[in-house]
C-alpha cells in the first residue's frame, strides 16, 4: 500500500538516486530489465518526478527518444526540468493524460522498452491539498489528473451505501466494507480527509494484532483512490495495448504495489506468453532488497514483472 511512503517531496535535483529527494523504487532492477539501448525509443508511462526517466534518458544519449506520460501536469512540469540533459540527452516528449489512451495511440512496433511504476507519487501523497492521505487534513479530492471529473468527495457523498461497500471491498480488499460504508453514509456530508479517516476509525476498530499494524483507513483510502482514478481499468488497457506497440525484442517492465495490480499484470503477461507475444523474463516477481526496503518503505510492497516481445 502506498500510504506508507516516507519519500521526501519534490526533489528536482539531478540524478536518479536519493540525493534527488525522490527515491525511485527498484531503479537498478527496472533499468536492467529494460536493457536500455543507446539510440532506442522508450516510454515511461508513469513519469512522476522523473526518477526512472532520468536513468533511462542518461543511457539513451543524443540519438534516442524518451516518451513520458503522466496524468498529473504538476509531475510533468517537475520532470521536464529534471530531464533537460541538453545536447547530451535524447529527444524528450512528455504527454499529459492517461497511459490507457496514450499507449494505444503509439504506432505499431515502435517501442524498444516500456516502463510503468504505477500508483501515486510522493508529490501527490505528501501534498495535503490533493487529498490522497488520511494522515493530513485536506479536501477529499484524490485525482491524479486535476481536470478529471470524479473526485473522492463525489464518490463518498453520492454513491449508495451498497455501491460504496462494493468499492471498498473490491478495491481495498477490506473485510469491514459494509460497516464502513454504513458509517460513511450516516456521517454525510464528509468533505475532508481527516473527517473521513475519523469516521472510518470509529466504525472499524482493529480486531486483532494484524489489523492494529495498519491505520483503519488505509484500505478504504486505497479503494477510493483506485476507483476515482480508474486505476485497474487503465492498467488493463495498457497491458492490452503493449504487445502491438512493442518492437520485437522490446521489453515491458511493470512495477506494482498491491496484489490487485500484480494479479492483473501476472495474468496479462501469462496470457501474452500463451498467445506467442512474449517471453517471460521474471518467473517470480522481483522485490526490493532488505536494504532498499529499509531506506524506502514504499519499496516493501513493490513487485516488478517483465516480458520481452517475441
Ligand atoms: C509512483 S509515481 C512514478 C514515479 C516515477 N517512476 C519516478 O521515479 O519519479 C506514479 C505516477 O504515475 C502517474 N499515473 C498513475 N496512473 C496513471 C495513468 N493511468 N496514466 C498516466 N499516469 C498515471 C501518477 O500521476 C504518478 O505521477
Amino acid at each position: 500500500m502506498d500510504e506508507g511512503s516516507t519519500e521526501t517531496p519534490l526533489g528536482v535535483g539531478r540524478g536518479g538516486g536519493r540525493e534527488a529527494g525522490h527515491v525511485p523504487v527498484l531503479l537498478n532492477q527496472a533499468i536492467d530489465f529494460l536493457a536500455v539501448r543507446r539510440g532506442g525509443t522508450y516510454i515511461d508511462v508513469t513519469v512522476g518526478l522523473g526518477g526512472h526517466s532520468f536513468a533511462i534518458a542518461s543511457r539513451l544519449g543524443g540519438p534516442g527518444h524518451l516518451i513520458g506520460f503522466d496524468k498529473d501536469p504538476n509531475a510533468l512540469a517537475i520532470a521536464r526540468e529534471r530531464l533537460n540533459l541538453g545536447s547530451e540527452g535524447p529527444k524528450i516528449t512528455l504527454l499529459q493524460g492517461s497511459f490507457a489512451e496514450l499507449a494505444n495511440a503509439q504506432p505499431a512496433a515502435s517501442i524498444d522498452g516500456l516502463l510503468a511504476d504505477i500508483g501515486v507519487s510522493s508529490l501527490q501523497l505528501d501534498d495535503a491539498a490533493r487529498g490522497f492521505s488520511f494522515q493530513a487534513e485536506g479536501p477529499l479530492d484524490m485525482r491524479m489528473d486535476p481536470h478529471s471529473e470524479r473526485t473522492a468527495e463525489q464518490v463518498v457523498n453520492h454513491l449508495s451505501e451498497r455501491e460504496l461497500a462494493d468499492v471498498i471491498y473490491e478495491f481495498g480488499e477490506e473485510r469491514r466494507s459494509r460497516r464502513i460504508a454504513r458509517a460513511i453514509v450516516r456521517s454525510r456530508p464528509i468533505r475532508s480527509t481527516a473527517h473521513l479517516a475519523d469516521v472510518i476509525s470509529a466504525a472499524a476498530r482493529p480486531m486483532n494484532q494484524a489489523e492494529r499494524k495498519i491505520h483503519p483507513a488505509t484500505r478504504t483510502f486505497q479503494a477510493l483512490r483506485i476507483f476515482v482514478n480508474r486505476e485497474l481499468d487503465d492498467l488493463r488497457a495498457l497491458l492490452q495495448a503493449a504487445p502491438r506497440i512493442m518492437k520485437p525484442g522490446g521489453r515491458v517492465v511493470i512495477i506494482s504495489f498491491h496484489s490487485l495490480e500484480d494479479r492483473i499484470v501476472k495474468d496479462a503477461f501469462r496470457e501474452g506468453v500463451k498467445q506467442g507475444h512474449y517471453t517471460m523474463l521474471t518467473k517470480k516477481p522481483v522485490t526490493a532488497t532488505d536494504e532498499e526496503s529499509d531506506r524506502n518503505p514504499r519499496a516493501r510492497s513493490a513487485k516488478l514483472r517483465a516480458v520481452e516481445k517475441v
